[in-house]
C-alpha cells in the first residue's frame, strides 16, 4: 500500500502591505509585532503545534531577506523552512502556483502571513482524514464583507459560491486566511484568469474547484480572527492578544514611587520610575519609563524611553524616545523621536514609520534671509 503524502504548510509572506504604510516601507507587514511578537510568529507556533515538519514561506524580492532573517531555518519551531520567491505580488493563487515544486502532490495547510486566527480551527484537518475533501475553508460573519472573500452558504454551511471582495455582498461570511487543500487546487489555479485587480485569486480557484465537481467544506471560525492589514485591525488584535495572553512578570526594576497594576510584563533591564503602569501592558527589554502613565493595552518594544508621557492602546516598536506627549491608538515605528509640549494636553494618534521625528518648532533664522526682527538683511528700518 502506498503511504499517504504528508501534510505540508504554506505561509504567504509576500505582498506589498500598502494599507500599512508608512511602516511597511521598511518592515514587512507580517513582521509588525502584536503584543511584542511578530504576527507571523503566532502562525509559526500554530504550525509547530500541529506537528507539521515541512513549511514553505512565500517571500517577495523587496522584503524577503528581512523575513528570512527573522524566521531563520525554522529550527526554533522544530520544522524546516523552504523559502519560495514570488517575483511580483500577483495574487494568492499565483503564490501557490510558484510554490508548486515545494508542494508536489502533498495536501497542505495555507496561512496568510498577516492573519491571526484563534487556535481551535485545527479541527478542520479532520475533514481531510477520509480523503474525500479537496479543500477546506474557514468562514466568519463580519460587518464589512466587501473587504474580504465572501462565501455564500446554505443552512448546513455547504458552500454555494465564493466571490472575492464583492461590491454588493450576498452574504456576511468572510473567508478567513487559513485554507486546506489537496493537489487538485493546482489544476484549478491553472484554469483561472486574473481578477479585476489583476491578481490570480485563491477565492476564484476554490470557486473553480466547486464548478468542476470538487468537494469543498466550510467551517465557521468561532474564536477571534484578525486580518492585520490596517492599523485599526492591528490595534484591536493587540488588545485581544494582550487580554488573553499577558501575565504578570516583572523582570525589570520598579521604584517605590511607582504603581504597577494588573497583568504587566516588563523585560530585563527595564526601569520604571515615579509612574503608573496599568495592565495589560508589555514592555520589552531595556525600556525606561519616567513620570509617565502607561496603559492599558500597550505593547512597547525594546530600548524605548518614555518620559512625562501618557500612552493608551498603542503599539510602539523598538528604540524610540518620547517626551511630553499623550498618545492614544498609535502605531509608532523604530528609532522615532517624539517630543511634545507641556502646553498640549490633548491626546494625539500617530501612525509613523521608522526614523520619524516630531518636536516643537525651533526658531531658526538660517537661510531665510530674515533678521530676528523679521526684516530682510539689508533693509533699512524706516
Ligand atoms: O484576510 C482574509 C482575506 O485575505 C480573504 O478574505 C480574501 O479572500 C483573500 O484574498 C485575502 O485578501 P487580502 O486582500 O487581505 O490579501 P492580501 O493582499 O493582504 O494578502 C494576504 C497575505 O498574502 C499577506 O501576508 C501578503 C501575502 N501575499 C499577497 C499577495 C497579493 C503574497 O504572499 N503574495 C501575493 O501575491
Amino acid at each position: 500500500m502506498k503511504a499517504k503524502p504528508l501534510l505540508k504548510a504554506l505561509v504567504l509572506s509576500g505582498g506589498e502591505g500598502t494599507r500599512m504604510r508608512p511602516l511597511t516601507h521598511t518592515i514587512p507587514k507580517q513582521l509588525i509585532p502584536v503584543a511584542n511578537k511578530p504576527t507571523i510568529f503566532y502562525i509559526m507556533e500554530q504550525i509547530s503545534s500541529l506537528g507539521i515538519k515541512d513549511v514553505g514561506v512565500v517571500i517577495s524580492p523587496r522584503t524577503g531577506e528581512l523575513v528570512k532573517k527573522s524566521l531563520g531555518d525554522g529550527g526554533r519551531w522544530h520544522f524546516n523552512i523552504t523559502y519560495i520567491l514570488q517575483d511580483k505580488p500577483a495574487g494568492l493563487a499565483h503564490a501557490v502556483w510558484v510554490a508548486g515544486d515545494f508542494l508536489g502532490n502533498h495536501p497542505f495547510l495555507m496561512f496568510l502571513g498577516d492573519n491571526l486566527v484563534k487556535p481551535g480551527f485545527e479541527e478542520m484537518l479532520g475533514t481531510f482524514a477520509d480523503g474525500r475533501c479537496d479543500a477546506g475553508v474557514l468562514i466568519k460573519p463580519v460587518s464589512e464583507p466587501e473587504r474580504f472573500g465572501v462565501a455564500i452558504v446554505d443552512k448546513h454551511f455547504n458552500i454555494l459560491r465564493l466571490v472575492e471582495k464583492p461590491r454588493d455582498p450576498a452574504s456576511n461570511y468572510a473567508l478567513v486566511g487559513v485554507y486546506l487543500f489537496n493537489e487538485n487546487i493546482h489544476k484549478a489555479i491553472r484554469e483561472i484568469t486574473p481578477s479585476a485587480r489583476g491578481e490570480l485569486e485563491i477565492t476564484d480557484a476554490i470557486q473553480r474547484l466547486l464548478e468542476t465537481g470538487g468537494n469543498v467544506t466550510a467551517r465557521v471560525q468561532e474564536g477571534w480572527w484578525f486580518d492585520t492589514g490596517c492599523k485599526e485591525d492591528l490595534l484591536e488584535a493587540n488588545s485581544v492578544l494582550l487580554d488573553e495572553r499577558c501575565t504578570r512578570r516583572i523582570e525589570g526594576g520598579v521604584d517605590d514611587k511607582s504603581h504597577v497594576e494588573g497583568r504587566v510584563e516588563t523585560g530585563l533591564g527595564s526601569s520604571i520610575y515615579d509612574s503608573v503602569v496599568l495592565g495589560p501592558v508589555v514592555l520589552g527589554e531595556g525600556v525606561t519609563v519616567k513620570n509617565s502613565h502607561i496603559g492599558p493595552y500597550c505593547s512597547i518594544g525594546k530600548n524605548c524611553t518614555l518620559e512625562e508621557v501618557r500612552v493608551e492602546n498603542s503599539i510602539i516598536l523598538d528604540d524610540s524616545v518620547f517626551g511630553m506627549v499623550y498618545l492614544k491608538e498609535s502605531l509608532v515605528g523604530r528609532h522615532c523621536r517624539i517630543k511634545g509640549n507641556s502646553a498640549i494636553e490633548a491626546a494625539v494618534t500617530l501612525n509613523l514609520g521608522d526614523w520619524s521625528e516630531i518636536g516643537p518648532a525651533v526658531v531658526s533664522h538660517r537661510n531665510t534671509g530674515l533678521t530676528k526682527g523679521g526684516q530682510r538683511s539689508g533693509d533699512t528700518p524706516s
